[in-house]
C-alpha cells in the first residue's frame, strides 16, 4: 500500500477543491487526451478511471458515450468522498492502483491520466493497469525528457492553490521524467507480449508548473501511450518530438511491428 502521506497530500482542501472544479468537460482536456478519447471512448461499454480525483471525467466519458459505465479508482479518501457526494448514483472506490494486480475484474478500457508521473514504481502500476484492461489501456507516462532521468518533486499544495491564496507548503509528492531509455524498457514490456494488437503514442512538448515542480529541466514532454489487447499482426502510430519518437519506432520495429498513419486501424477499426 502506498504510504498514508501521499494520501494525505493528494487528500488536502485545496487539491480536492482543484480537482472538483476542474476537467469537468471535454474542453478541459489535453490535446493527447482528446485525441485518443475520440477514437476510443465511443466504442467501449465501460472504463476503469485510475486516479480518478473527484471524477470529473464521468462527465467526459459520457460527452464521447452516454451509456457507458463508468468506475472511479483514487487513493485518495477525500477525493472519493468528493466524487461520490458529486456523482451519487456513480461506483467509486478507495484503492491504491497497485491493488488491481491481485484483482479478477476486467474494463474494456482502463484510463489514468495525471498517475504514472507521481509513482517511481511507474512499470509496475503500469503492468496492474494492463492486468484489468480487456481491450484498452490509455495513459499519460511520466514525463520524457531526451537528457537524462529524475525524480523530482512536486509541492501539492503550491501546484494546485488559486493564486490569489497563500498556500502553505505541507509536503511533496514524487514527479517522475523518465528518458528514452526507460520509453523503449516499457515500450518492450508490451510488445514482447502475444496478445498486443498495437501501441499509440503521442507526444509533445510541454511548459511545467516551475514553481511547485522541482525538477533539473527546463523542457520536457508530454505524452499518452494507448495500448490495443489483440491478435497481430501488430501495427503501431507515433507523433512525438524527433528523438522519442524515433526511438519508439525503432523499437516498435525491431519487434515486428509496422507503422500506421491511422490509429483507427491499430484500434481494428481501420
Ligand atoms: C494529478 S491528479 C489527476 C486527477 C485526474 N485523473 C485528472 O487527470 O484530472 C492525480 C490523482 O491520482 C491519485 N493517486 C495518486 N497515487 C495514486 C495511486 N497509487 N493509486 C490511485 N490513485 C492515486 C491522487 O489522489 C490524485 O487524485
Amino acid at each position: 500500500m502506498k504510504s498514508a502521506s501521499d494520501q494525505q497530500l493528494w487528500g488536502s482542501p485545496t487539491a480536492v477543491k482543484f480537482f472538483s472544479e476542474r476537467r469537468a468537460g471535454i474542453e478541459g482536456l489535453f490535446r493527447s487526451e482528446s485525441l485518443f478519447l475520440n477514437e476510443v471512448a465511443p466504442y467501449v461499454n465501460n472504463v476503469l478511471d485510475v486516479g480518478c480525483a473527484c471524477g470529473n471525467f464521468l462527465n467526459v466519458f459520457k460527452t464521447y458515450n452516454p451509456i457507458i459505465r463508468y468506475t472511479g479508482m483514487d487513493l485518495s479518501r477525500n477525493m472519493i468522498e468528493e466524487a461520490r457526494s458529486r456523482h451519487p448514483d456513480t461506483p467509486f472506490e478507495v484503492s491504491d492502483a497497485r491493488m488491481l494486480r491481485n484483482s479478477n475484474r476486467r474494463y474494456d478500457l482502463v484510463f489514468s491520466s495525471g498517475l504514472l508521473v507521481h509513482c517511481p514504481d511507474y512499470s509496475d502500476v503500469l503492468r496492474s493497469l494492463w492486468s484489468v484492461a480487456s481491450r484498452y489501456l490509455l495513459v499519460d507516462l511520466p514525463r520524457i525528457s531526451v537528457d537524462d532521468r529524475q525524480i523530482g518533486s512536486m509541492d501539492v499544495e503550491l501546484r494546485y492553490a488559486a493564486k490569489a491564496e497563500t498556500s502553505r507548503t505541507r509536503g511533496d509528492v514524487p514527479y517522475v521524467l523518465i528518458n528514452a531509455t526507460d520509453l523503449r524498457n516499457l515500450t518492450i514490456d508490451f510488445l514482447a507480449r502475444r496478445d498486443i494488437r498495437g501501441l499509440a503514442l503521442f507526444a509533445y512538448d510541454a511548459f511545467y508548473h516551475k514553481q511547485s515542480i522541482r525538477l533539473n529541466v527546463s523542457k520536457l514532454i508530454t505524452s499518452c501511450l494507448l495500448v490495443v489487447r489483440g491478435e497481430g499482426p501488430s501495427l503501431y502510430w507515433v507523433e512525438a518530438p524527433s528523438g522519442v519518437g524515433s526511438e519508439f519506432a525503432a523499437t516498435c520495429e525491431a519487434f515486428g511491428s509496422t507503422r500506421t498513419d491511422s490509429i483507427a486501424e491499430v484500434l481494428g477499426k481501420g
